[in-house]
């Protein structure tokens, strides 16, 4: 299909409705996941250590050879406390999605507990290198616990049989006087089950990449059979179908066979696929910032399937999307060997606001949705034995998990100048429409304590050169005089953080007079909060 001539350019213009509610924004799209997978765990959760170390970090750090990680920088579980404290206290992320990911399709749960020294070393099919299961089932959990995190496990539908699933949620959840739950009893040393309520149905089974791919159809058939078992262990868990990318032919033979099995239907899709060519690396912004847009297309032709699956099979509980993968990741620059390492840049940045700006807007169909990943692997947390710096892309997160959860989305409508560049993927203009210059998302907030209401509005301004003033007409509310203004810039697109320089990108705060519009800087995040008085 061929691109339309951009004849138009329509003044930029914003209009926030407060009172046309799209839904309450679930605090779930603040979500993770960790991944055996480079230094995720090892490195990231648990200190690495000498047999655990499996990555040069691929960014340069002070302690690169290997250092143990002092006990003063640990739990007395022995959990670094420096990533803990950012995931929940920063970024408050509610739930962890693990363990994987690939490495989930050849992933033996039973390898993973008991006695440390009796732990069975694997050799590891979906990235390659060794397991030392180190890290299993309790140490998740206790992690969990120590974080204030909701646990969420992916089951092996690639080697692993239905018989072991079902013993897995009987050792995490089991009450009764029976094998597995006695033994995560003689594990744990407590009495108490883990109570893992969410649970995912195999990983992307459709990937040529994947242990066990499988076809649409004998993914559906066999996934329902599961469901049906998993039931009869525990009626009360949360079951989510493996979609693809919510647009393809494998989520809607899923959604048609699982949609009565299931609450929710996860989708993957990353953005920033570098050009395999680095000729065209003076593309790399537009495809970068822009392509979040493809990832609400997939949500609301998601959507669709999922009622079109409901009105088929007369499901009247409504079905959400578990996002479960989402991220900004270049393949080419994050790869196997280096432990999927990626040292993002301010344009990154500005993508990830964009992704978040989706989530918000289709709030009402979008449940639960994980960073991949939440350290070191395309992450937003780097570290180094001792210590970590905050990538480029944790600053929209932190400023969406900080203001635009706890409250309700509401509409938005804007006017902005579109790009009229290649996009990654390509098909957004056609398909979609030119993407607009403007992002936008909003939030309307009430204190619980003091029943103060404000409106959180999110900018992105993608144009890489282009300012924009932009009136915002906020409909039918008065507005404080006042507004507080988060701000993420940088001259450079390119500028990153890192060791020494962990501050190069940050937000900066300030407090202005409301005039009733605003000049978002080219290349800019932006998050104002407006007070509504009573
Ligand atoms: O997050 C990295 C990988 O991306 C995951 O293991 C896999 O599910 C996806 O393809």
């Amino acid at each position: 299909m061929s691109v339309p001539a951009d004849t138009t350019s329509p003044s930029p213009a914003l209009d926030v409705f407060p009172s046309a509610s799209i839904a309450p924004v679930s605090p779930y799209i603040f979500s993770g996941f960790l991944e055996h997978l480079g230094r995720c765990i090892y490195g990231g959760i648990l200190p690495a250590t000498r047999t655990t170390f499996p990555h040069t970090p691929r960014v340069p750090c002070p302690d690169a050879q290997f250092t143990e990680t002092p006990r003063e920088l640990l739990t007395p579980e022995g959990f670094r406390v420096d990533v803990l404290e950012v995931l929940r206290d920063e970024l408050r992320v509610p739930l962890v999605r693990w363990p994987g990911g690939n490495y989930v399709s050849s992933y033996n749960w039973k390898d993973g507990v008991g006695p440390k020294e009796a732990r069975k070393r694997r050799p590891e099919l979906a990235w390659g290198g060794e397991e030392s299961n180190v890290f299993g089932t309790d140490e998740f959990i206790a992690w969990c616990r120590v974080a204030k995190i909701e646990p969420y496990i992916v089951f092996n539908m690639g080697t692993g049989t239905l018989e072991d699933a079902l013993h897995w949620i009987e050792y995490c959840n089991g009450t009764g006087d029976t094998y597995y739950a006695n033994l995560r009893r003689q594990n744990t040393g407590r009495d108490e089950p883990h109570n893992v309520k969410y649970w995912a149905l195999g990983n992307e089974v459709w990937g040529e990449w994947q242990v066990g791919q499988q076809t649409a159809s004998a993914y559906a058939t066999k996934a329902r059979q599961w469901a049906h078992a998993i039931r009869l262990v525990d009626p009360s868990v949360v079951l989510v179908g493996c979609g693809e990318t919510g647009v393809d032919h494998w989520d809607g033979v899923v959604l048609d066979e699982l949609v009565d099995k299931v609450e929710l239907h996860s989708i993957h899709l990353y953005t920033g696929f570098g050009p395999r060519d680095r000729s065209q690396v003076d593309k790399e912004y537009g495809r970068g910032v822009y392509g979040p847009d493809a990832a609400e297309y997939s949500i609301e032709v998601c959507k669709g399937l999922i009622n079109k699956a409901r009105f088929a099979r007369n499901v009247s509980k409504p079905i959400k999307i578990a996002f479960d993968e989402y991220g900004v990741w270049d393949e080419t620059v994050g790869t196997p060997q280096n432990g999927l390492e990626q040292f993002y840049n301010f344009a990154d940045a500005l993508a990830m606001a964009s992704w978040l700006n989706v989530f918000i807007r289709q709030a009402d169909v979008v449940d639960i949705a994980c960073i991949a990943q939440s350290v070191n692997v395309i992450s937003p947390l780097i570290t180094s034995p001792t210590g970590l710096f905050r990538q480029t892309i944790y600053w929209p997160l932190y400023l969406f998990s900080r203001y635009m959860r706890d409250g309700i989305a509401v509409r938005v409508a804007l006017e902005s100048p579109t790009f009229a560049g290649e996009t990654l993927p390509q098909w957004i203009a056609s398909v979609k429409g030119r993407p607009k210059d403007l992002d936008a998302s909003a939030v309307l907030h009430v204190d619980p304590g003091t029943s103060a209401r404000s409106l959180r509005v999110a900018v992105v301004n993608r144009s890489e050169h282009a300012s924009y003033e932009v009136p915002i007409r906020i409909a039918f509310e008065r507005v404080g005089v006042q507004v507080e203004v988060h701000e993420l810039w940088h001259q450079d697109v390119h500028a990153r953080n890192g060791w020494g320089k962990e501050d190069e990108v940050s937000v900066k705060t300030r407090t202005e007079r409301w005039n009733g519009r605003w000049t978002f800087r080219e290349h800019s995040f932006t998050l104002l909060v407006l007070e509504l008085p009573q």
